[in-house]
């Protein structure tokens, strides 16, 4: 993943670039590093292992004077993390890179390099990056051309950022499959990892298309596509402000995100629906068009996203009655599926800029799948950018690596596609009707869900000292079960796992015990009876449960079952509501063990390699 900012300014840019690693850092985490060019065309160059603040720290007490320079937040991929592995990663002093992406022919290249000479003194792949780039800029003496000839030796996925410091005034960025935007400002240009890293010095972004080189110059800038033609790309307005990333009065930003959740269904409904209908061009001009088409769905997606699409197949296949199937993108990419007529591929990606998402869809794209949907979190992403049909769920920036609102504003879009496609196939328009009052009053329902929060405050306690856990759901509310265990494990690091209930008797069931908690989610639908079945087999046996049961379902609190009593909630929105308590039970048992919430370790928010 790892994050990348650059500046070429008449002003000092260090202050510029340490405020966009913040931003980024919820890219990578576990060092951090920033080189600008001194006024005496020297490189300056400051490393630190840890988090950007680490850096922060060193640079307070000695600042890095000069007006170009790039900086860099690492997530180790090639090489731990240390001072050493740290971009940005210099060659000869002449030149510095900082990069994204993974390179991987590093190890033939740097054969190649250590035969002609080249020292190493990382373990990283982008140091052969800068040798090699080097190794071209002593041919040419010119930066441009030295990027152009090297990015032909990469094989992989990167964005780079390169100065030299014998033309102080120039950064060159190159991206393949890894982000790059750049900021436009006045009398200063700006490069980045994404629009967030840049907001507080300008609004204003061209976004770099896989394979583009460009010059950033202080009062110029020259892209050229990947056959070297020069190229102009539109500059978009962004509409993210500084402080829409702001923590404001919370303790971490998941539990802010957590409790945005109302207002981000508010917005990711607004405007798209008109009295009990939906409003299909919300998915793009071309939707209606294209939904005619659709005989079959596939879902790609990772992580959390992921779980979003298995609840969607639930929905797809029982309200709109069209066949879907759901899969991890790392795993389609490369399994050779075979593509039914008519399918529309959707992705479902709060960054958009997943890397096995994306190359799902381009795989997807080049198997011959019909249309292309993507449910996405980021306008400006790669995703969006490369899909047919696009639906934003306006969630906000979501700053917390454990993504919560991103998840629940997945599913609320999931339940407007399946009204698009249901009315293709019979959805009743009375069915529809009723699904839209109850997204209408989606946003009331959660904001009712977290006044539960004290209570699951209190039950966290009991979590501290475990070290297993076990989720229960059936149905739909199973991907839900999944969710919560990932969540729990995300931030806690306590073991946790989830399984569809009435698979319990199958193996599970062995380890249940007074030590592993069983959570579970009970609403009142047409399985409750064979869950309260299942909650019986753990009981049983001596296991502790927590149960969060719809109000009219009948679960009964005994002397090993606690149940925290969740108001009526129609089915069809009982998985977006049933999501919340587990959020903040894994929150909370993270802030009792005292772990890092927002930036759990060894995790990224934005995973941009494969
Ligand atoms: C990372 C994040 C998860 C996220 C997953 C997919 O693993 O830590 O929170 O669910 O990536 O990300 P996406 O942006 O594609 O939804």
């Amino acid at each position: 993943m790892c994050g990348i900012v650059g500046a070429v300014a008449q002003r000092d840019v260090a202050p510029i670039l340490l405020e966009g690693l913040k931003r980024l850092e919820y890219r990578g985490y576990d060092s951090a590093g920033m080189l600008v060019v001194t006024p005496e065309h020297k490189f300056s160059r400051k490393r630190a292992m840890g988090k950007v603040a680490v850096l922060g720290d060193a640079l307070s007490s000695d600042p890095l004077p000069g007006h170009t320079g790039i900086a860099h937040t690492r997530w180790a991929t090639h090489g731990r993390p240390s001072e050493g592995n740290a971009h940005p990663h210099v060659c000869n002093e002449t030149i510095a890179v900082v990069h994204n992406g993974i390179i991987e022919n590093h190890d033939a290249l740097r054969a190649q390099q250590k035969e002609l000479g080249y020292r190493f003194t990382s373990e990283t792949d982008t140091e052969v990056i800068a040798h090699q780039l080097h190794h071209h800029y002593s041919q040419s003496h010119d930066l441009l051309a030295a990027v152009q000839a090297a990015v032909g030796d990469l094989d992989g996925a990167y964005a780079l950022g390169v100065v030299t410091n014998s033309d102080p005034e120039r950064i060159i960025v190159a991206r393949r499959g890894s982000p790059l935007v750049i900021g436009l400002g006045v009398g200063e240009n700006f490069i980045a990892s994404d629009v967030a890293a840049l907001v507080p010095v300008t609004q204003q972004f061209i976004f770099l298309e896989d394979g583009d080189i460009a010059e950033i110059k202080r009062d110029a800038i020259t892209i050229y596509d990947h056959e070297g033609h020069e190229v102009t790309r539109p500059v978009r307005q962004s509409e993210l402000t500084a402080d829409a990333v702001e923590r404001g009065q919370y303790r971490h930003y998941m539990l802010k995100e957590i409790f945005e959740q109302p207002r981000a269904v508010a917005d990711c409904l607004e405007g798209r629906i008109s009295g009990d209908k939906l409003l299909e061009a919300a998915f793009g001009h071309e939707a209606s068009e294209i939904f005619d088409q659709v005989q079959g769905v596939h879902i790609i997606a990772c992580g959390t996203s992921y779980h979003a699409g298995m609840v969607g197949r639930y929905w797809l296949e029982s309200i709109a009655g069209i066949p879907c199937s759901v899969e991890v993108a790392s795993e389609f990419r490369y399994r050779k599926p075979v593509v039914r007529n008519n399918s529309l591929i959707v992705t479902l990606s709060q960054s958009g800029e997943t890397a096995d998402t994306l190359a799902g869809l381009q795989e997807a794209k080049r198997l011959g799948f019909g249309h292309s949907l993507a449910i996405c979190n980021v306008p400006e992403s790669s995703l969006v950018r490369e899909s047919d049909l696009t639906l934003m769920t306006r969630a906000g920036p979501e700053i917390g690596v454990a993504s919560t609102k991103a998840f629940t504003t997945q599913l609320v879009s999931l339940l407007m596609l399946v009204i698009a496609l249901g009315r293709r196939n019979g959805l009743d328009p009375f069915v529809e009707a009723k699904m839209i009052q109850q997204l209408e009053h989606l946003p009331g329902k959660i904001d009712h869900v977290l006044q539960l929060d004290d209570r699951i405050r209190e039950i966290a306690e009991g979590f501290a000292d475990k070290h297993h856990t076990l989720f229960l759901g059936r149905g739909a509310q199973y991907p839900v079960a999944m969710e919560g265990a990932l969540k729990l494990k995300e931030i806690s690091y306590i073991h946790a796992e989830a399984y569809p209930a009435g698979e319990l008797k199958h193996g599970p069931l062995a380890l249940v015990d007074a030590e592993m908690p069983v959570i579970a989610v009970a609403p009142n639908n047409e399985l409750l009876e064979k869950l309260k079945s299942n909650l019986q087999e753990v009981s049983a046996r001596g296991g502790e449960l927590i149960v969060f049961a719809d109000e009219h379902a009948g679960v009964v609190e005994s002397e090993n079952m606690t149940v925290l009593p969740v108001a009526p909630t129609d089915d069809c929105i009982a998985p977006i509501i049933f999501t919340i308590p587990l959020q903040l039970l894994s929150y909370h048992v993270a802030v009792l063990k005292g772990t890092d919430v927002d930036q759990p370790r060894n995790l990224a928010k934005s995973v941009t390699v494969e």
